[in-house]
């Protein structure tokens, strides 16, 4: 990267001290990481959002959701940045609150609301969260999402899971002892979800259709044809994969569960990575000692985790050294209360 913009960023931050708190993702670009003091899973991003309360700002070097769970979660005491406005998260766009509303008016008139607890994959709006809070549901993330349908089931019969229907089903099937037909595929652009009452009141666990168009690249032929490459490969992939990709993996986990899988791996031994490009590069980078790829052939990195680069982060550093605060992700009141009610829950999660 560019040593004068490192060296800026540097300086800038060094100018704010204690003044500023860096989070970053593992799939930020190498240019960025290197200014994060804490990087982590968003599980762990998180836990540690609320770490710097004396802090007054914290820049967020990852995607919108996450800022705004971190403004959520330092219940607006702190004042959180993200450097690029335009790095959203296209599965989260694919549960607007609408389509969630009408969706829930469809399970009332299948007359079974009552019975559904609704859970969110972190990877939603800040209101998505605080619909699932109003209505006695928990976040989870790909680190937790057993231990959150756990806890969801023991209140309900039923779960609607958003908004990634492979972590959902992956979760179901491989975790729960679900079967392919308890888990049915609730469609936001057909009416009613694309499903009869009949095959709602059947189903254990309704999947909101979205997905991850990044891990939705992987497929069953990027697994065999590794297989068939690098005898002995180790396949370890991130559950948001689709569920054939997941199911002919090795090993399944999020990003931090990828990093200390592959740092407690011996010399020598190889491994596919099904998960973004930026992660499975750091990690082939630190660890020369073992052969680590990327699981398919064609690249796949997350075009809005990437907005986020050094010019950014520079820029917006830079504005808060000044005293400016730029690019503020801030939750309003009532929003920010019943998702906090849902993170709080899963955050309390046994
Ligand atoms: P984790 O870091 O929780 O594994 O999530 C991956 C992801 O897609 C974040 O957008
Ligand atoms: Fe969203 Fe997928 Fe990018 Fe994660 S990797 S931020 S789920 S688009």
């Amino acid at each position: 990267s560019d040593p004068g913009l490192v060296e800026r960023a540097r300086a800038a931050k060094a100018a704010l001290g204690d003044q500023v708190f860096v989070l970053g993702h593992h799939y930020q670009r190498d240019e960025v990481i290197q200014f994060a003091d804490v990087t982590g899973d968003s599980f762990k991003l998180a836990q540690q959002a609320a770490a710097r309360p004396d802090a007054p700002y914290i820049v967020f070097c990852g995607v919108h959701f996450m800022a705004e769970s971190a403004d959520i979660l330092t219940a607006g005491h702190q004042q959180v940045v993200l450097p690029d406005l335009a790095a959203g998260c296209s599965m989260a766009d694919m549960a607007t609150f609408d389509q969630v509303e009408e969706c829930w008016e469809a399970l009332e008139d299948a007359g079974i609301a009552d019975d559904v607890v609704p859970v969110t994959y972190m990877n939603s709006s800040a209101d998505i969260k605080a619909f699932v809070g109003r209505h006695g549901g928990v976040v989870c993330t790909s680190s937790n999402a057993k231990r959150a349908l756990d806890w969801a089931y023991s209140k309900g019969s039923k779960v609607l899971f958003l908004p990634d229907q492979h972590l959902g089903r992956n979760t179901g099937v491989l975790e729960m002892g679900f079967s392919l037909d308890d888990c049915v595929v609730y469609n936001p652009h057909r009416p009613d979800g694309g499903l009869t009452h009949q095959q709602m009141r059947d189903a254990k666990m309704l999947l909101w259709r979205g997905h991850c168009s990044v891990h939705g690249r992987f497929s069953k032929e990027s697994v065999d044809d590794v297989r068939a490459r690098v005898p002995g490969v180790n396949v370890l992939v991130h559950p948001e994969c689709r569920h054939e990709v997941v199911l002919n993996a090795d090993q399944i986990g999020s990003t931090e569960y990828i990093i200390k899988t592959i740092e407690a791996a011996p010399a020598g031994s190889a491994w596919a990575v099904g998960t973004e490009l930026n992660l499975v590069k750091r990690l082939a980078g630190a660890h020369p000692d073992k052969n680590i790829m990327f699981l398919d052939k064609t690249v796949c990195f997350c075009s809005t985790m990437n907005r986020i680069d050094l010019p950014h982060l520079v820029w917006s550093l830079e504005a808060l050294a000044r005293g400016e605060v730029v690019n503020r992700i801030e939750v309003d009141a009532e929003t920010a209360h019943y998702a906090r009610v849902a993170l709080d829950q899963m955050l309390a999660l046994p």
